[in-house]
């Protein structure tokens, strides 16, 4: 296993615990926005498992997966717009008095899911760090 393996298959299990352990809010915008977020999180299970070799490569699902993954990016800023709050959150206070900078982190994600080949198992694993990565950097930003 190569080191962006490595690192690819790190980031992954991070998000996976992630998803796992958070409680989610009452507040129905800030559950809205998580509940979003866990699309993405169910997504990057879906090509983290096949990329990971968990489960057989399936083109059909992969290529389900990133479209999920742009539709969600495209539908990030729009679910954070309202400044809601709850006691479960975990997103930062910085995104509303950052919000261009949040947005471009959005449109990361989407252009990083847009370029990810999902034809075959050898370009998913070659392009699903990007994506993990558009992940995490707004997850270190805004995400406490
Ligand atoms: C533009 C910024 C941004 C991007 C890009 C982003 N996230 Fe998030 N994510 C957040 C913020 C902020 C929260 C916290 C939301 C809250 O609790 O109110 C969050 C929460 C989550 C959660 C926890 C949801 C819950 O149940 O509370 C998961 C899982 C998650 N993100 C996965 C992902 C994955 C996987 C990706 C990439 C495919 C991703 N996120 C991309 C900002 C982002």
């Amino acid at each position: 296993m190569n080191f962006k393996t490595k690192t690819l298959i790190l980031g992954l299990i991070m998000i996976g615990g992630m998803a796992l352990s958070q409680a989610k809010a009452t507040d129905p915008d800030v559950h809205a926005r998580q509940v979003l977020m866990d699309t993405n999180g169910g997504a990057m299970k879906t090509l983290g498992d096949m990329a990971k070799g968990d489960v057989a490569f399936d083109a059909t699902a992969a290529a389900a997966a990133k479209a999920q993954l742009i539709t969600d990016a495209g539908n990030i800023p729009a679910a954070f717009e309202k400044n809601a709050t709850d006691p479960e959150t975990h997103a930062k206070p910085e995104i509303w008095a950052n919000m261009d900078d949040f947005k471009a982190h959005a449109a990361a994600l989407g252009k990083a899911a847009t370029a990810l080949d999902t034809t075959s198992l050898d370009t998913l694993k070659a392009g699903l760090g990007d994506v993990g990565g558009a992940c995490g950097a707004c997850h270190k930003a805004y995400h406490s």
